[in-house]
């Protein structure tokens, strides 16, 4: 994907390293991508939001620019785990704005519950609380041997691109489409085989006390809206906003809409 989202710069954890940009100053927002992307997706609104604060957004392990995973296994709780360690080395304490998109989202759920003393706002977009039914964790697993077997471009090759909205340009397929074909297989299929096993947080959501933001493209296919409305129903106080005409990727296929709505949100609280 075109790199206008700013140079990252290498952060160790561990043996591992964790690409990530950081621009701006002020209150900081991280931003958690989806699934299988990069931090590139929020091009627009790290442009946008680090004229008036820190905008963190990595590429989560294994993903981007970060180099290979070589856990055998990862989860949800791994990936937040990551982040918060990330977070510990990068800015003084102090609670911050999560946002996380989609696969973003589930390692939201888990960050929250594991390191709630560092966040004081939540946005949600794209996004879902529940886990898989047997089946849809059956195709995961069946979909990461593949992918082991017979590379990421091949299995990409044969499916159509559900992540965008039907109006979205060739060339931001294009775009995603590559980002896609150059994540290792490993990586593509751990975080299949981690979301596969993804707990349900449908009942964590009635614990919530922070004020929260849900987001999501009309076209959204993949997390639909009607999911994220009845998350706004069980998220006391959150607010619910639908894009029109985006699908998966609101914030990077509707992003002055997705920019207006988060500004608003910032600024209310
Ligand atoms: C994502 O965008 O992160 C994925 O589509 C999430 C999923 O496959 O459930």
């Amino acid at each position: 994907m075109a790199d206008s989202a700013a140079p990252t710069q290498t952060i160790q954890l561990g043996k591992r390293k964790l690409a990530v940009s950081v621009q701006g100053r002020g209150p900081t927002l991280l931003l958690v991508h989806g699934f299988p992307l990069d931090h590139t997706i929020w091009r627009h609104q790290i442009q946008h939001f680090s004229k008036s604060m820190q905008v963190i957004a990595p590429d989560l392990s294994g993903f981007g620019k970060s180099g290979v995973d070589s856990r055998a296994t990862v989860s949800m709780e791994d990936y937040a785990d990551d982040l918060s360690e990330l977070i510990d080395q990068l800015t003084p304490p102090g609670p911050l704005t999560f946002c996380g998109l989609s696969m973003g989202g589930y390692i939201g759920w888990q960050f929250l519950k594991r390191h709630r003393p560092k966040v004081d706002r939540l946005v949600m977009t794209n996004t879902r609380s529940g886990n898989d039914d047997e089946r849809t964790a059956r195709g995961r697993r069946l979909a990461a041997g593949q992918i082991l077997k017979h590379g990421v471009s091949e299995i990409l090759s044969h499916m159509p691109l559900k992540l965008v909205g039907s109006s979205a340009p060739p060339e931001l397929v294009r775009e995603l489409r590559d980002v896609i074909t150059n994540t290792p297989a490993e990586t593509v299929a751990a975080a299949q085989l981690a979301m596969a096993e993804r707990p349900d947080m449908s009942d964590f959501l009635e614990t919530l006390d922070l004020p929260t933001l849900l987001v999501c493209g009309s076209q959204d296919t993949i997390t639909p809206p009607e999911e994220m409305v009845e998350m706004g129903h069980r998220i006391e106080g959150s607010t619910y906003v639908e894009i029109a005409g985006a699908g998966h990727l609101t914030p990077l296929e509707s992003p002055s809409a997705f920019n207006q709505a988060l500004e608003q949100f910032l600024q209310i609280q």
